[in-house]
């Protein structure tokens, strides 16, 4: 008897986790599902090994295929029509991703077509979003949907909030899931709280690419000396990066993404620049006479589609959100507690 309700209560307990943690919207669990056929796709070419391939040359970067594990199964088409972004991207054939710095090099995003404030892009990650974009059409509506990118957010940092303001469904921008916002308030918070991801198409990390102007510098250490103009983008996990790992280098930062590299490219002001390791490989494959890799710097992370939350909660409701769920687990407490009692 006291075994039963000792069950009993624990599939309360797992039951109340779970509605906890299932806050995907049918739209993030869409684009997860696209995200991880891209990566099983070892075969055709807009497949991750084939579009991989043809930008790098090789796997430095793999795809951590072993965290796409959930929502691995395209949600109902009615559940589609129940939810706002995906109803409007059913009626109009196109996604609409938004992306910064859409003519930087390497080919994450080169913009070519044009439109008042969107087009087409050709790049690593837009042939990713382009995959995506066909594999949801074909899908649901039998025809490939197309990929179209804004090209107004210039500033990384704008980018949840504008998705938040509606100016493009989904952010495909090199983002990580692990980084940070500091908001307004100057409180920092994770990403994860202002936004849901897929599971990552790729894994990122950051690294240090020295140009002519630090032709002394031969390892990371070498980094750490105040004569060292080290260039980051602001906003960015590189200057978090910057900032820990190398505290009396003299760290500069620059809004615009590509300022960074061009100026160390250009030997103009900066000696090194941190960037996504894939960026800084790709880089230096370009201009080898320019630009040399120094080395990894912090952990890998992993790079994924952004989303919006299916609410997005206003101060109001996250207070409300944040009582009901401390409310959830005082009766989880309370209820373990009886069942430990009856044992
Ligand atoms: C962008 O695309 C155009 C046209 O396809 C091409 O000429 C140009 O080299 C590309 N630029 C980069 C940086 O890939
Ligand atoms: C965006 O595209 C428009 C044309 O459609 C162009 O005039 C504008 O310069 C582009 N902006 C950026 C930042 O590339
Ligand atoms: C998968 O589920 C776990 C909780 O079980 C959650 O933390 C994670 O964010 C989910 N991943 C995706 C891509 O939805
Ligand atoms: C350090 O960087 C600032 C710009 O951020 C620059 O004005 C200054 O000259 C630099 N200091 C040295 C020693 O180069
Ligand atoms: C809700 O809780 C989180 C931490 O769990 C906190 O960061 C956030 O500020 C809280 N929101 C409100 C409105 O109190």
């Amino acid at each position: 008897m006291k075994n039963l309700f000792f069950l009993v209560v624990l599939c309360c307990v797992v039951a109340t986790t779970a509605t906890l943690v299932s806050a995907q919207s049918t739209a993030a669990k869409t684009l997860n599902k696209a995200v991880y056929d891209f990566l099983a796709d070892t075969t055709t070419s807009i497949g991750f090994n084939a579009i991989h391939q043809s930008y790098f040359g090789d796997n430095i970067l793999h795809a951590p295929t072993s965290k796409c594990t959930n929502y691995t199964t395209w949600p109902a088409a009615s559940d589609l029509q129940a939810d706002s972004t995906m109803a409007s991207i059913l009626a109009r054939k196109y996604i609409l991703f938004g992306a910064n710095s859409v003519a930087n090099v390497p080919k994450r995003f080169n913009y070519t077509a044009v439109g008042s404030n969107y087009g087409k892009c050709t790049g690593f990650e837009a042939d990713i979003a382009a995959s995506i974009a066909y594999r949801i059409g074909m899908n649901y509506a039998g025809v490939p949907f197309q990929a179209y990118f804004t090209n107004d957010t210039t500033v990384f940092g704008n980018l949840i909030t504008d998705m938040g303001n509606l100016r493009f469904d989904f952010i495909l921008s090199g983002m990580s899931v692990e980084g940070t916002v500091t908001l307004p308030s100057g409180q920092t918070v994770p990403r994860t709280d202002l936004i849901d991801f897929t599971c990552p198409y790729i894994k990122d990390g950051n690294g240090v690419v020295k140009g002519n102007l630090g032709s002394a510098i031969s390892s990371l250490s070498d980094l750490n000396q105040k004569t060292v103009n080290l260039c980051v983008q602001s906003g960015t996990s590189m200057e978090t990066l910057a900032k820990s790992n190398f505290p009396n280098a003299n760290i500069t930062s620059f809004s615009l993404g590509a300022d960074p590299y061009t100026k160390t490219l250009n030997a103009d002001f900066c000696h090194a620049y941190l960037a996504p390791i894939i960026n800084a490989l790709y880089q230096v494959k370009l201009d080898a006479t320019k630009l040399s890799y120094v080395g990894d710097v912090g952990a890998t992370s992993n790079v994924a589609v952004g989303v919006r939350k299916s609410s997005t909660p206003t101060a109001a409701s996250s207070k409300k959100s944040n009582a009901s769920v401390a409310a959830l687990q005082l009766i989880v407490a309370l209820l373990s507690l009886i069942s430990f009692m009856l044992l």
